[in-house]
């Protein structure tokens, strides 16, 4: 077989001889089936597979099940957030300009199912305003606040850069500065399927996905971004996910927690709930380093370990949200490979059938393999962790009903929104469904000195 391919470098001879040395020519399978645009898309593909990459796949699978047993014990770094401790310091750190907002946002969003980012998900409970629109009010009025322009950095993968920042340009950054803002995109996986090998999505595309939100180091790094938030002095990163709408990126008592005690990194948790909550269980090891049992992994023996009061022993549930000291982010990217090894999970995958048709499996037939961001903790030479009231920081959108949705999360925002009605004017929140603008979250003092006293209006949208 001979590729009629010549405008492109990469030849069909050069893909069949990368893919000998790993034997996984079957990728080639269709080849006569493609049109030319087909050929070189696939290509292409093949040319960016990294064989170190699929060997070290191929080393995760052959490890996996493997118990690493080192001694588990109950994190004791943990405070619990007593609101005017820090904030102070919190708040001079952003007047300094100090603080950028990363916020990763690569993932599939599987178990959700909308076709597009989360982050452009209509979420808020009166506006409808979507994920990424929210965050960037909160860094607009966070600046103006602080009176400096706080840096955004959003992390995308393959399935959603391109909308992501159309999404964006098309909003005109809701009010955002575009020097402000940053994209920068993780890299794909391929799946490997239970024979070792990896497979094909359509005829001319390779089954993958993201690489796992752990790969915010290297390529925040990698894409520069780092560099220039060091040039323009900014010292801390807050670290959030895109599905939280109760992330607050500008927590002044967790910033001012983190610069007070010269914290590599500060972890901002919550109490789980039960033992089978779907999050990340917070534990140390013999040396009180903190590190994350993800619940898709953790053992019974520790998801159900009980105090000497019949309480999880294990209390505190990671949320994922961080902040980060600009040189430890960058020493996590230099070791990533060290430091931060890939999960996997066995997961349902669009693959061909025998008649070549792109299907998407009922049951799961692909290992993806992905990185974790807390996977850094062991890594750290100090850190602790604030413990924070549920409803003030955690609304997670996970499904599209029930638990984790749209609706538990409208109504966590109505909470927070008359909540902060009261703390901002002093008076009965409305008693009708209603909407906060952003700046309430991020006020000046003009802005508070207008609003003391102030009586609940009838509208909808308060601003
Ligand atoms: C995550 C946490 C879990 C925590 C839970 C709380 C991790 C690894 N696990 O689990 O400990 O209790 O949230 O809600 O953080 N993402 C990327 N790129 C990827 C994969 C994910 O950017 O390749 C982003 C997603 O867009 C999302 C976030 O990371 O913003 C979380 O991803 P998801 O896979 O849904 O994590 P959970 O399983 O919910």
């Amino acid at each position: 077989m001979t590729s009629n391919l010549h405008s492109h470098q990469y030849s069909y001879e050069k893909a069949e001889k990368k893919l000998q040395a790993i034997q996984q020519t079957h990728l080639l399978e269709y080849w006569e089936a493609l049109n030319d645009t087909q050929k070189e898309q696939l290509l292409g593909e093949i040319e960016r597979l990294d064989l170190a990459s699929f060997q070290m796949q191929q080393k995760v699978l052959n490890k996996n099940g493997q118990n690493n047993s080192s001694s588990i014990e109950p994190f004791r770094n943990v405070i619990n957030r007593e609101e005017g401790t820090y904030s102070e310091k919190g708040i001079q750190a952003l007047q300094q300009g100090k603080v950028g907002v990363a916020i990763v946002a690569g993932g599939q969003g599987t178990r959700f199912g909308y076709d597009g980012p989360k982050g452009c998900f209509p979420t808020t409970h009166v506006k409808g305003k979507s994920l990424f629109q929210l965050f960037a009010e909160k860094v607009f009025y966070a600046s103006k606040m602080a009176g400096v322009d706080l840096p955004l950095a959003i992390m995308t993968s393959s399935n959603n850069h391109d909308a992501t920042v159309k999404f964006f340009v098309a909003n005109n950054y809701f009010g955002l500065k575009e020097e402000q803002v940053s994209f920068f995109q993780q890299a794909d996986l391929p799946f490997v399927g239970t024979d070792g090998n990896m497979f094909l999505q359509s005829m001319d595309s390779i089954a993958k996905g993201p690489n796992g939100n752990g790969a915010f180091f290297e390529h925040f790094v990698g894409s520069g971004i780092w560099q220039d938030w060091n040039a323009r002095g900014i010292e801390t990163v807050s670290f959030i996910l895109i599905d939280n709408p109760l992330a607050d990126p500008f927590d002044l008592e967790l910033l001012g927690s983190h610069t007070s005690k010269n914290n590599q990194v500060t972890i901002k948790c919550i109490s789980r709930k039960d033992p089978y909550e779907k999050v990340g269980v917070i534990v140390a090891d013999d040396q009180q380093k903190a590190r994350v049992l993800e619940y898709s992994e953790i053992e019974e023996k520790q998801r159900l370990a009980k105090d000497s009061e019949g309480g999880l022993l294990h209390q505190c549930a990671n949320i994922s949200l961080f902040s980060f000291d600009m040189a430890f982010v960058k020493s996590v990217a230099e070791n990533c490979g060290q430091f931060l090894p890939y999960h996997l999970a066995f997961k349902a995958a669009t693959h061909l059938n025998e008649k070549g048709e792109s299907i998407r499996s009922k049951e799961p037939i692909a290992n993806k393999f992905e990185r974790f961001i807390f996977d850094m903790l062991p890594f750290t030479a100090n850190v602790s962790a604030l413990i924070y009231p549920r409803e003030v920081c955690f609304a997670p959108l996970k499904n599209p009903s029930g638990i984790n949705s749209p609706e538990t999360v409208k109504i966590a925002l109505l909470e927070q929104d008359r909540k902060q009605w009261k703390k901002i004017t002093g008076t009965a929140s409305p008693l009708h469904d209603f909407e906060l603008s952003q700046e309430f979250y991020y006020p000046t003092e003009e802005f508070k000195k207008l609003w003391r006293d102030v009586e609940a209006p009838d509208t909808f949208y308060i601003e």
